[in-house]
């Protein structure tokens, strides 16, 4: 069986436009700093009319083959998670093959997953269990999680975002899942879901989207401490992870979702926990699980609390979040591309645990074991290729009212046919694939932006090894 499985690279593209939520707080009459401090946004990521899910994988894809220097015929498995719904029979994944097809590699399993923002990590753990089973070819696995986030005018448009994510998965991974270490709680709730196919937007229960997403964080780690504890003896606390990663629809839950890990602690008398945290805490483990998440005595004294350790254990992994938004399926791991970002030189050896969660609802906690691997399958090239701070310094700000009339357009070229986009590729990198066509049969057509990738290494035809 193959051992240490799990990520082997990565790479993440976000559109080059986005909107300051500070400018969309005053477009929206919100009261200043709500979205900022309120919600803990700093800026949002969107697509324009030539960008969507399809040409986002297209681009990512591409661009994690080149620059991993992996020959498309080695790929055995390609899954995407999505919820963002194009076609409500063809898959993603199909549309990628093009880029496979081209160098004889059809014999590649796989389709899509949707639920909300958990396909991407069903995807991911499709491709782990793939590799670590009896069926398993020898070659990698390749998870796409893209999604393009838009919410109708109201509270919940501050929330939006926009990325894809490209990760290959393999034996003797830098990245290794700890398989056994994975807690689980699925559930039926009406609390975020996209019933009108006449719209990409969905309809949300803000106030219930809340709750059900901490009271998956309670469950979920619940289950992942009692796995923990019988695997290995002994009781597991916060203190025995490095960094925690959590599903980001907007920074301020999971601020409150880490509190909430903090007050699990309490109520287990765990170590990680000190006696000033216990006194302050304590008074609340009375309080039933419902009366606790309404508590807003228990929610500030929490976090107050918890900020020490949030600041050590999961600011690290805030960056992309804050920066693009909620971006759905790839939001967990474009925390965890984050934390990669800021921390790759100080990660050999540690545990980081992910909380995934997608709305409807279905929710994981899970374990990964970090080393710094080999070029290219290192945690300092996983950096490098991800370029997160030219990726995020080359951007372009769009006032509200563009992203406004933006949004009225897509709208309306929602599940249309018959139009052609501005084929306006300017504000995209070369190498980037977008939209150029919807024709009378309902088709996609895309083009890719010719020139050199950003590293240099990409040609707009051909796929140049860097690696090995
Ligand atoms: N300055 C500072 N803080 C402010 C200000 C201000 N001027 N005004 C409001 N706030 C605070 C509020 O006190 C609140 O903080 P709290 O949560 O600590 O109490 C926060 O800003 C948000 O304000 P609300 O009035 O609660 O916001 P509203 O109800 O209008 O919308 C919501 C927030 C529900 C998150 C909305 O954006 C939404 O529905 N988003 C989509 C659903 C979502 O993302 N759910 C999460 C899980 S499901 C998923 O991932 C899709």
């Amino acid at each position: 069986m193959a051992e240490n499985v799990g990520i082997l690279a990565m790479d993440i593209y976000f559109p080059p436009t986005f909107i300051q939520q500070e400018a969309l707080e005053a477009h929206d009459g919100a009261s200043k700093g709500k979205y900022t401090i309120g919600l803990g946004q700093d800026c949002m990521g969107f697509c324009t009319e030539v960008e969507d899910v399809i040409s986002m994988s297209l681009t990512v894809v591409s661009s994690l083959l080149e620059k991993y220097g992996v020959d498309p015929k080695q790929i055995g498995r390609l899954e995407v998670g999505s919820e963002t719904v194009i076609d409500k029979s063809k898959s993603i994944k199909t549309f990628l093959m093009q880029i496979f097809e081209k160098y004889g590699n059809t014999d590649i399993e796989g389709v899509d997953s949707t639920n909300a923002c958990y396909g991407g990590t069903a995807a991911l753990f499709n491709c782990v269990n793939w590799v670590e089973s009896s069926s398993w070819d020898g070659r990698y696995g390749l998870v796409i999680c893209t999604d393009s986030a838009v919410y109708a005018e109201g509270p919940a448009r501050p929330t939006g975002g926009a990325a894809a994510i490209a990760i290959l998965v393999g034996p003797d991974a830098p990245i290794a899942f700890e398989s056994k270490l994975r807690g689980s709680y699925m559930s039926h709730v009406y609390d975020f879901y996209k019933p009108n196919l006449a719209s990409e937007y969905p309809v949300v229960d803000g106030k219930l989207s809340q709750t059900c997403y901490l009271m998956a964080v309670d469950s979920c780690y619940k289950q992942f401490c009692h796995k923990y504890e019988k695997l290995e003896g002994k009781q597991f606390s916060i203190s025995d992870a490095e960094y925690l990663v959590f599903h980001s629809p907007y920074n301020k839950l999971v601020q409150k979702s880490f509190a909430r890990l903090v007050f699990n602690d309490v109520l287990r008398n765990a170590s990680s926990v000190d006696e000033v945290g216990k006194e302050k805490l304590g008074p609340f483990s009375t309080l039933s699980d419902a009366e606790s998440y309404q508590n807003r005595d228990l929610e500030k004294a929490s976090q107050q609390v918890a900020k020490p350790l949030y600041d050590a254990k999961v600011q690290p992994t805030t960056l992309i979040p804050k920066q693009v938004g909620n971006m759905y399926t790839a939001s967990l791991y474009a925390a965890f591309a984050s934390l990669i970002h800021n921390k790759h030189s100080s990660l050999d050896g540690k545990r980081v645990i992910l909380f995934s969660y997608g709305s409807g609802l279905s929710a994981t906690m899970f374990s990964l074991q970090l080393r710094n691997g080999q070029h290219p399958f290192s945690l300092s090239n996983i950096a490098a290729v991800m370029d997160v701070g030219e990726k995020l310094k080359s951007r372009l700000e769009f006032p509200p009212e563009k992203f406004v009339e933006i949004m009225k357009l897509m709208e309306h070229r929602y599940g249309a046919k018959d139009f052609v986009t501005s084929k306006d590729s300017s504000l995209l990198s070369p190498g980037t694939y977008y939209l150029t066509e919807v024709d009378s049969m309902y088709r996609r057509f895309y083009a890719k932006k010719a020139g050199n990738s950003m590293n240099g290494i990409a040609t707009e035809n051909g796929v140049i090894a860097n690696g090995h």
